[in-house]
């Protein structure tokens, strides 16, 4: 239901005012982040306040969190006013935990890698980046992950793995 006309924008509006692109904005629409109503022309319309989500959208990006983590954050917010301060303080610590939990992976992998550094067996099954935690093992001994794929078969190593 239209309030007023000077709550709702344009989709050139929406466009101008966050820099985010026409097929974006269908885009996120289509993945029910963001709504808009239609006018007696059938052109869309955007509740003012999707501005909000819409920031949120381009931060959430920026961070590198998936959309399908930003569309479960949107279930928490109203749909019909913007995001509140307190809001956007549950959404912020909630992926700064998420970025936090990355920065681990992250380093874990480097700490890894750093392993394979000099090494170059590239075993399936002692190398750390291969066969994590020795994921492969209970499958049998060798290059479980290209026997499954049928076609290539690496020489026997003789290290570690
Ligand atoms: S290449 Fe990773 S441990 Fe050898």
């Amino acid at each position: 239901m239209r309030t007023s006309p000077e709550d709702h924008l344009t989709i050139g509006e929406v466009v101008h005012r966050t820099g985010v692109s026409a097929s974006a904005l269908h885009f996120y629409e289509r993945k029910g982040l963001i709504f808009s109503e239609r006018d007696g022309g059938n052109q869309r319309l955007y509740p003012r306040h999707m501005l909000r989500r819409i920031s949120l959208i381009i931060v959430a990006k920026r961070l590198g969190i998936p959309l399908a983590d930003v569309a479960a954050v949107f279930t928490t917010l109203p749909g019909d006013r913007a995001p509140t301060h307190q809001d956007w303080q549950r959404v912020s610590l909630a992926w700064k935990g998420q970025l936090e939990e990355r920065r681990r992976a992250i380093e874990n992998l480097e700490h890894e890698l750093t392993g394979c550094i000099g090494c170059g067996c590239l075993s399936m099954k002692a190398c750390l980046l291969l066969n994590p935690d020795d994921a492969l093992g209970p499958q049998g001994p060798g290059p479980v992950r290209l026997q499954d794929g049928g076609s290539v078969r690496p020489p026997r190593h003789s290290g570690r793995g």
